[in-house]
């Protein structure tokens, strides 16, 4: 089965990008090959189980597996052999100094020069700082040069915009689909145009500009949306200390055209895999570019106090020794419908609870196998961490309750059931679910981010 330059596609990496592009890629009719360096997550997915949990995902891969529109391998040279478009989406964390760790990035490059045999467009799709697509063609053309060999190929820069746990709808009815190439009438730039027009039907939403841009692109606008939610966090600690009600505020400013209501939520931190590491790599290029960054360190400083301001409301009321408590928490994964858990504002807490010596009731609705595997053996194995079947078994004896991630299941909590099992009627609201007054009158003290 081939596409219409008579080849199937590569896609490097199989995580909550690469899986993700696969599968809708081949959901368009594109015949792809997923390659990951993992050969238990390569066998998994060939025994059609989908090893990250997002939504719409499973089908949609089970679907295209059946119909050999998407293969799984552990060899990019296999998967090389019958491609001419091959996309980078390996992971790109956070290195000792806060720059974007490339070395994944890189090997993928060495390995496609080792293995070239006729012109390929080589599209990093991970987030990689500006001039990543230098050092890409830099670690190919060495390879090929090592060999003696020599064959044209063009890198792109396509930055992938998709939110965990909206992950497949964002992919197939993209905002903007940027992408970043040396020459927007060559051949490179025709080979994206083609491979992107099942996405462009409804309207273009193509945004083609030069690879640095593109690069830049990326980290402009998760430094942007992470700015947003730390400023309305400053702000909902302004409103604690003045006993002003932020839900009105940000009510207020979101009608403004302006500024609108998105990514104004207050809350206990963003985490995840992209934001907290973005911004870093981004301070760090600023700084290495003799840039001051007062913006961005301020976006991370709130960022890591906010993490913290559960912790200090709940220090506030229990004081610092918290022996012989017991907290509910509801919510472990950085944000609703994913299980990913990584930077997660639940692991600082927790951390804080247990080492003050507080026992810990948790639950998620899906990410409780990915916590089984973070949080240390010790803490299970000696009871200071209970991970609960269900949200209700958490409250059994509580001290309070703390709603970490809001998952609609938390939303409407049965206030009857809570008063009847909880020790002290107490809740500590991480994200603002709550209407404090009607949490107040079922008899409960009620703390939210800048709540009244
Ligand atoms: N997760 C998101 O929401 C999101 C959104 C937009 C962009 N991004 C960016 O996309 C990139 C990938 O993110 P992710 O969350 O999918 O990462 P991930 O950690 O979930 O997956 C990366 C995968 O790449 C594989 N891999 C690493 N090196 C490899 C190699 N040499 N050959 C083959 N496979 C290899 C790993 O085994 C892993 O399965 C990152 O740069 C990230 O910043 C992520």
């Amino acid at each position: 089965m081939e596409n219409q330059e008579g080849k199937r596609i590569t896609i490097v990496g199989t995580g909550y990008v690469g899986l993700v592009t696969g599968a809708c890629f081949a959901e368009m009719g594109i015949p792809v090959t997923c390659v990951d360096k993992r050969p238990e997550i390569v066998q998994m997915l060939c025994d059609g189980k989908i090893p990250i949990h997002e939504p719409g995902l499973e089908p949609m891969v089970l679907n295209n597996y059946a119909e050999g529109r998407l293969r799984f391998t552990t060899s990019l040279p296999e998967a090389m052999a019958e491609s001419n478009v091959y996309f980078i989406a390996v992971g790109t964390p956070q290195g000792e100094d806060g720059s974007a760790d490339l070395q994944h990035v890189l090997a993928v490059a060495r390995e496609i020069g080792q293995n070239l045999s006729g012109y390929v467009v080589v599209v990093n799709k991970s987030t990689v700082p500006v001039m990543t697509a230098d050092k890409v063609r830099a670690a190919i053309q060495e390879e090929l040069d090592k060999r003696g060999a020599d064959f044209k190929f063009d890198v792109v820069s396509n930055p992938e915009f998709l939110k965990e746990g909206a992950a497949v709808v964002d992919f197939m009815k993209p905002d903007r689909i940027v992408i970043g190439v040396d020459d927007q009438q060559g051949q490179a730039a025709e080979i994206m145009r083609r491979l992107y027009a099942p996405f462009n039907r409804n309207h273009e939403r193509t945004i083609f500009m030069g690879v640095r841009d593109a690069e830049m692109t990326k980290y402009a606008a998760n430094a942007m949306l992470a700015t947003k939610i730390s400023f309305i966090n400053e702000i909902a600690g302004i409103c604690d200390a003045l006993d002003v009600d932020v839900e009105n505020v940000r009510r207020g400013i979101g009608s403004d055209s302006r500024i609108g209501y998105s990514f104004i939520y207050p809350g206990a931190g963003y985490g995840g895999s992209c934001f907290p590491k973005d911004v870093k790599a981004l301070l760090r290029t600023a700084e290495d570019c003799e840039v001051d960054p007062v913006v961005l360190r301020g976006v991370e400083v709130r960022n890591q106090a906010q993490k913290k301001i559960l912790f200090r409301k709940i220090t506030a009321k229990y004081g610092n020794d918290l022996s012989g408590l017991v907290f509910a928490v509801w919510g472990l994964a950085f944000k609703p419908e994913t299980d990913d858990m990584r930077e997660a504002t639940s692991m600082v807490l927790l951390h804080q609870l247990i080492g003050a010596g507080a026992k810990v009731l948790a639950y998620d609705p899906v990410a409780m196998d990915v916590a089984r595997k973070i949080f240390p053996k010790d803490w299970l194995d000696h009871g200071h961490l209970v991970l609960v079947d269900h949200q209700y078994d958490a409250i059994k004896g509580a001290d309070a309750l703390i709603l970490v991630t809001e998952w609609k299941c938390f939303r409407s909590p049965d206030l009857h059931l809570l008063k009847r099992e909880m020790r002290q009627k107490a809740v500590f609201d991480g994200r603002n679910q709550y209407d404090p007054k009607e949490i107040k009158e079922a008899g409960f003290e009620y703390s939210g981010i800048g709540r009244r």
